[in-house]
Protein backbone atom coordinates (compact mmCIF):
# COMPACT_ATOMS: atom_id res chain seq x y z
CA UNK A 1 0.00 0.00 0.00
CA UNK A 2 1.11 3.31 -0.56
CA UNK A 3 -0.05 7.17 0.66
CA UNK A 4 0.80 10.60 -0.31
CA UNK A 5 0.65 13.18 2.39
CA UNK A 6 1.86 17.19 1.46
CA UNK A 7 2.77 19.80 3.28
CA UNK A 8 3.67 23.56 2.06
CA UNK A 9 6.35 25.84 2.83
CA UNK A 10 5.98 28.60 5.51
CA UNK A 11 7.36 32.28 5.87
CA UNK A 12 7.15 34.08 8.74
CA UNK A 13 5.79 37.75 8.11
CA UNK A 14 7.08 38.31 12.24
CA UNK A 15 9.53 36.76 14.06
CA UNK A 16 10.85 38.19 17.00
CA UNK A 17 13.36 36.26 19.18
CA UNK A 18 14.63 36.42 23.03
CA UNK A 19 17.89 35.30 24.39
CA UNK A 20 18.98 31.57 24.13
CA UNK A 21 17.28 29.73 26.78
CA UNK A 22 19.01 26.89 28.96
CA UNK A 23 17.83 24.07 26.87
CA UNK A 24 19.88 25.99 23.48
CA UNK A 25 16.85 27.18 22.32
CA UNK A 26 15.69 30.63 22.02
CA UNK A 27 12.02 31.31 23.31
CA UNK A 28 10.67 33.02 20.08
CA UNK A 29 6.95 34.84 19.66
CA UNK A 30 6.76 34.31 15.47
CA UNK A 31 3.80 33.96 12.98
CA UNK A 32 3.45 31.28 11.13
CA UNK A 33 2.17 31.56 7.25
CA UNK A 34 1.93 28.54 4.42
CA UNK A 35 2.23 29.97 0.81
CA UNK A 36 1.85 27.42 -2.01
CA UNK A 37 5.06 25.92 -2.32
CA UNK A 38 4.46 21.94 -1.30
CA UNK A 39 6.36 18.83 -0.76
CA UNK A 40 5.16 15.30 -1.33
CA UNK A 41 5.91 12.24 0.00
CA UNK A 42 5.01 9.22 -0.98
CA UNK A 43 5.48 6.72 1.41
CA UNK A 44 5.16 2.41 0.14
CA UNK A 45 6.43 -0.70 1.87
CA UNK A 46 9.64 -1.35 -0.36
CA UNK A 47 9.21 -4.59 -3.04
CA UNK A 48 12.50 -5.45 -2.49
CA UNK A 49 12.90 -5.27 1.32
CA UNK A 50 15.12 -2.76 1.58
CA UNK A 51 14.90 0.67 2.61
CA UNK A 52 15.10 3.65 -0.23
CA UNK A 53 14.47 7.43 -0.03
CA UNK A 54 14.44 9.13 -2.86
CA UNK A 55 14.38 12.95 -4.03
CA UNK A 56 12.22 13.98 -6.86
CA UNK A 57 11.08 17.51 -8.74
CA UNK A 58 11.95 21.11 -9.19
CA UNK A 59 14.35 21.28 -6.35
CA UNK A 60 18.15 19.78 -6.64
CA UNK A 61 18.63 17.21 -3.87
CA UNK A 62 21.69 15.91 -4.69
CA UNK A 63 23.14 17.03 -1.86
CA UNK A 64 21.29 15.65 0.82
CA UNK A 65 21.85 13.28 2.92
CA UNK A 66 19.22 10.13 2.11
CA UNK A 67 20.49 8.14 5.23
CA UNK A 68 19.40 7.76 8.79
CA UNK A 69 19.91 11.39 10.26
CA UNK A 70 17.54 12.88 6.98
CA UNK A 71 13.88 14.10 9.01
CA UNK A 72 12.19 11.59 6.65
CA UNK A 73 13.72 8.88 8.26
CA UNK A 74 13.43 10.04 11.75
CA UNK A 75 10.13 10.69 11.06
CA UNK A 76 9.15 7.18 10.15
CA UNK A 77 11.14 5.80 13.28
CA UNK A 78 8.81 8.08 15.54
CA UNK A 79 5.80 6.81 14.02
CA UNK A 80 7.16 3.29 13.87
CA UNK A 81 8.47 3.35 17.42
CA UNK A 82 4.29 2.81 18.33
CA UNK A 83 4.27 -0.18 16.92
CA UNK A 84 4.58 -3.60 18.89
CA UNK A 85 6.24 -5.34 15.60
CA UNK A 86 9.21 -4.38 13.59
CA UNK A 87 8.09 -1.99 11.04
CA UNK A 88 8.11 -2.94 7.12
CA UNK A 89 11.36 -2.15 5.07
CA UNK A 90 9.91 1.42 3.11
CA UNK A 91 10.24 3.18 -0.13
CA UNK A 92 9.73 7.02 0.12
CA UNK A 93 10.02 9.43 -2.66
CA UNK A 94 9.97 13.69 -1.64
CA UNK A 95 9.00 15.59 -4.86
CA UNK A 96 10.72 18.53 -3.73
CA UNK A 97 9.78 22.05 -4.41
CA UNK A 98 10.83 24.30 -1.35
CA UNK A 99 13.84 25.58 -1.28
CA UNK A 100 16.84 23.61 0.80
CA UNK A 101 18.32 25.40 3.96
CA UNK A 102 15.81 28.69 2.36
CA UNK A 103 14.65 29.43 5.76
CA UNK A 104 10.94 28.29 4.44
CA UNK A 105 10.64 24.70 6.52
CA UNK A 106 11.64 22.60 3.82
CA UNK A 107 12.76 19.71 5.87
CA UNK A 108 10.20 20.52 8.25
CA UNK A 109 7.59 19.85 5.87
CA UNK A 110 8.87 16.61 5.07
CA UNK A 111 9.03 15.07 8.58
CA UNK A 112 5.23 16.36 8.63
CA UNK A 113 4.08 14.94 5.52
CA UNK A 114 5.87 11.87 6.48
CA UNK A 115 4.43 11.23 9.93
CA UNK A 116 0.71 11.55 8.21
CA UNK A 117 2.07 9.03 5.50
CA UNK A 118 3.90 6.36 7.36
CA UNK A 119 1.20 6.56 9.98
CA UNK A 120 -1.22 5.58 7.23
CA UNK A 121 1.10 2.60 5.65
CA UNK A 122 2.20 1.30 9.02
CA UNK A 123 -1.40 1.51 10.50
CA UNK A 124 0.05 3.01 13.42
CA UNK A 125 -3.37 4.74 14.64
CA UNK A 126 -2.08 7.83 16.02
CA UNK A 127 -4.45 10.77 16.19
CA UNK A 128 -3.78 14.16 15.79
CA UNK A 129 -2.68 15.44 18.99
CA UNK A 130 0.23 11.79 18.99
CA UNK A 131 1.44 13.07 15.58
CA UNK A 132 1.77 16.76 16.79
CA UNK A 133 3.70 15.90 19.74
CA UNK A 134 5.99 13.78 17.60
CA UNK A 135 6.25 16.33 15.16
CA UNK A 136 7.74 18.40 18.08
CA UNK A 137 10.48 16.19 18.97
CA UNK A 138 11.51 16.34 15.61
CA UNK A 139 11.98 20.15 15.36
CA UNK A 140 10.67 23.42 16.03
CA UNK A 141 8.96 23.91 12.89
CA UNK A 142 7.35 20.38 12.11
CA UNK A 143 4.29 20.93 14.20
CA UNK A 144 3.40 23.84 11.76
CA UNK A 145 4.37 22.24 9.18
CA UNK A 146 1.67 19.25 9.97
CA UNK A 147 -0.89 21.89 10.63
CA UNK A 148 -0.16 25.15 8.00
CA UNK A 149 -2.37 27.85 7.16
CA UNK A 150 -1.64 30.75 9.50
CA UNK A 151 -0.51 30.78 13.31
CA UNK A 152 1.42 32.65 15.83
CA UNK A 153 3.67 30.61 17.33
CA UNK A 154 5.50 30.38 20.79
CA UNK A 155 7.88 28.66 22.77
CA UNK A 156 10.25 27.43 20.59
CA UNK A 157 8.13 27.83 17.71
CA UNK A 158 6.08 24.88 18.40
CA UNK A 159 3.46 25.93 21.05
CA UNK A 160 0.49 27.38 17.86
CA UNK A 161 -2.60 29.20 17.98
CA UNK A 162 -4.05 29.12 14.43
CA UNK A 163 -6.16 32.15 13.16
CA UNK A 164 -7.85 32.22 9.56
CA UNK A 165 -5.95 34.90 7.05
CA UNK A 166 -7.28 35.63 3.48
CA UNK A 167 -4.36 34.77 1.07
CA UNK A 168 -2.18 37.00 0.09
CA UNK A 169 0.68 37.23 -2.73
CA UNK A 170 4.40 36.87 -2.30
CA UNK A 171 7.51 36.73 -4.09
CA UNK A 172 9.61 34.50 -2.93
CA UNK A 173 13.13 34.78 -3.93
CA UNK A 174 15.71 31.82 -3.19
CA UNK A 175 19.37 31.95 -2.93
CA UNK A 176 21.37 29.55 -4.13
CA UNK A 177 23.66 29.82 -0.96
CA UNK A 178 21.46 28.12 2.03
CA UNK A 179 22.25 29.28 5.81
CA UNK A 180 22.50 26.77 8.66
CA UNK A 181 19.62 27.63 11.12
CA UNK A 182 22.28 27.11 14.25
CA UNK A 183 24.48 29.04 12.37
CA UNK A 184 21.94 31.97 12.21
CA UNK A 185 20.97 32.17 15.65
CA UNK A 186 24.42 31.67 17.02
CA UNK A 187 25.41 34.90 15.32
CA UNK A 188 22.12 36.30 16.61
CA UNK A 189 23.49 35.78 19.97
CA UNK A 190 26.81 37.28 19.34
CA UNK A 191 25.35 40.49 17.85
CA UNK A 192 23.18 40.49 20.55
CA UNK A 193 25.41 39.93 23.22
CA UNK A 194 26.42 43.73 23.63
CA UNK A 195 22.78 44.74 24.56
CA UNK A 196 20.32 42.21 26.65
CA UNK A 197 17.41 41.13 24.90
CA UNK A 198 14.21 40.57 26.69
CA UNK A 199 11.75 37.60 26.04
CA UNK A 200 9.03 38.85 23.49
CA UNK A 201 5.81 38.70 24.40
CA UNK A 202 2.63 37.62 22.36
CA UNK A 203 1.50 40.70 22.89
CA UNK A 204 4.18 42.05 20.38
CA UNK A 205 2.69 40.02 17.31
CA UNK A 206 -0.80 41.71 17.12
CA UNK A 207 -0.48 44.02 15.07
CA UNK A 208 0.77 41.31 12.40
CA UNK A 209 -2.24 38.96 13.45
CA UNK A 210 -4.67 41.98 12.78
CA UNK A 211 -3.03 42.54 9.45
CA UNK A 212 -3.23 39.66 8.26
CA UNK A 213 -6.53 38.59 10.13
CA UNK A 214 -8.16 41.42 7.93
CA UNK A 215 -6.06 40.76 4.76
CA UNK A 216 -4.76 44.19 4.39
CA UNK A 217 -1.36 44.12 2.31
CA UNK A 218 -0.52 47.69 3.23
CA UNK A 219 -1.01 47.00 6.80
CA UNK A 220 1.17 43.59 6.71
CA UNK A 221 4.02 45.48 5.48
CA UNK A 222 3.77 47.91 8.07
CA UNK A 223 3.99 45.26 10.54
CA UNK A 224 6.80 43.03 8.47
CA UNK A 225 9.63 42.03 11.57
CA UNK A 226 12.47 39.46 11.24
CA UNK A 227 14.70 39.76 14.42
CA UNK A 228 17.20 36.81 12.97
CA UNK A 229 17.60 39.68 9.57
CA UNK A 230 20.46 41.17 10.74
CA UNK A 231 22.02 37.90 11.91
CA UNK A 232 21.32 36.44 8.30
CA UNK A 233 22.58 39.51 6.42
CA UNK A 234 25.85 39.51 8.56
CA UNK A 235 26.48 35.92 7.08
CA UNK A 236 25.26 36.83 3.95
CA UNK A 237 25.75 40.33 2.88
CA UNK A 238 24.31 40.04 -0.60
CA UNK A 239 20.69 39.41 0.86
CA UNK A 240 20.02 43.02 1.55
CA UNK A 241 20.49 43.52 -2.59
CA UNK A 242 17.63 41.18 -2.84
CA UNK A 243 16.09 43.05 -0.44
CA UNK A 244 16.64 46.28 -2.39
CA UNK A 245 15.93 44.72 -5.74
CA UNK A 246 12.36 43.60 -4.24
CA UNK A 247 11.51 47.14 -3.20
CA UNK A 248 12.88 48.45 -6.13
CA UNK A 249 10.75 46.22 -8.39
CA UNK A 250 7.62 47.70 -6.48
CA UNK A 251 7.04 45.07 -3.16
CA UNK A 252 5.21 46.96 -0.83
CA UNK A 253 7.87 44.97 1.68
CA UNK A 254 10.62 42.77 2.04
CA UNK A 255 11.89 40.30 4.80
CA UNK A 256 14.09 37.48 5.22
CA UNK A 257 12.16 34.24 6.12
CA UNK A 258 13.13 32.76 8.92
CA UNK A 259 16.99 31.80 9.40
CA UNK A 260 17.03 32.64 5.47
CA UNK A 261 18.38 33.19 3.30
CA UNK A 262 15.14 33.37 1.25
CA UNK A 263 13.97 36.86 0.73
CA UNK A 264 9.93 37.43 0.83
CA UNK A 265 8.31 40.36 -0.56
CA UNK A 266 5.07 41.26 -0.16
CA UNK A 267 2.58 42.65 -3.44
CA UNK A 268 -0.88 43.97 -3.22
CA UNK A 269 -2.06 41.48 -5.73
CA UNK A 270 -1.12 38.69 -8.16
CA UNK A 271 -1.00 40.95 -10.94
CA UNK A 272 1.63 43.02 -8.64
CA UNK A 273 3.37 39.90 -7.36
CA UNK A 274 3.94 38.24 -11.41
CA UNK A 275 5.20 41.58 -12.20
CA UNK A 276 7.96 41.57 -9.14
CA UNK A 277 9.04 38.06 -9.79
CA UNK A 278 9.27 38.77 -13.22
CA UNK A 279 11.51 41.87 -12.99
CA UNK A 280 13.46 40.16 -10.34
CA UNK A 281 13.88 37.35 -12.50
CA UNK A 282 15.09 39.42 -15.60
CA UNK A 283 17.49 40.28 -13.08
CA UNK A 284 18.63 37.12 -12.04
CA UNK A 285 17.29 36.25 -9.50
CA UNK A 286 15.54 32.95 -8.41
CA UNK A 287 12.05 34.57 -7.96
CA UNK A 288 8.62 33.23 -8.21
CA UNK A 289 5.01 34.54 -6.91
CA UNK A 290 3.45 32.38 -4.93
CA UNK A 291 -0.05 32.85 -2.77
CA UNK A 292 -0.58 31.87 0.58
CA UNK A 293 -1.87 28.55 1.57
CA UNK A 294 -4.84 27.59 3.74
CA UNK A 295 -4.47 24.90 6.50
CA UNK A 296 -3.85 21.46 6.04
CA UNK A 297 -7.17 19.60 5.91
CA UNK A 298 -6.07 16.77 8.23
CA UNK A 299 -4.83 18.62 10.53
CA UNK A 300 -6.58 22.23 12.03
CA UNK A 301 -6.26 22.75 15.52
CA UNK A 302 -8.83 24.43 17.50
CA UNK A 303 -7.62 28.04 18.87
CA UNK A 304 -6.99 28.46 22.27
O1 LIG B 1 14.19 22.76 16.27
P1 LIG B 1 15.20 22.61 15.19
O2 LIG B 1 15.89 21.27 15.23
O3 LIG B 1 14.68 22.92 13.82
O4 LIG B 1 16.31 23.70 15.48
C1 LIG B 1 17.56 23.69 14.83
C2 LIG B 1 18.50 24.58 15.61
O5 LIG B 1 18.09 25.95 15.47
C3 LIG B 1 18.57 24.34 17.10
O6 LIG B 1 19.50 23.34 17.41
C4 LIG B 1 19.01 25.69 17.63
O7 LIG B 1 20.39 25.89 17.43
C5 LIG B 1 18.30 26.64 16.69
N1 LIG B 1 16.99 27.09 17.23
C6 LIG B 1 16.98 27.97 18.30
N2 LIG B 1 15.79 28.39 18.81
C7 LIG B 1 14.62 28.01 18.25
C8 LIG B 1 14.60 27.13 17.15
C9 LIG B 1 15.82 26.68 16.65
O8 LIG B 1 18.04 28.35 18.82
N3 LIG B 1 13.46 28.48 18.75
Amino acid sequence: MAFSAASQAKINPFLAVGPRRPDGYHGLVTVFHSVALREDVQVAVSADGMDHLVFTGPVDASALDVGADNLVWRAVEAVAASLSAARPALAIEVTKRIPIQGGMAGGSADAAATLVAANHVLGAGLDRADLLTLAAKLGSDVPFALVGGTAVGMGRGEKLEQFAAPALWWTVVADPGGLSTPAVFAKFDELGAEHAISAPSRGEAQGMVDALAAGDPLAVAAHLRNDLQAAALALAPRLSDTMSAGLGAGALGAVISGSGPSVVLLSASEVDAARVAEELRSAGFAAQAVCSAGPSPMFSVPAS
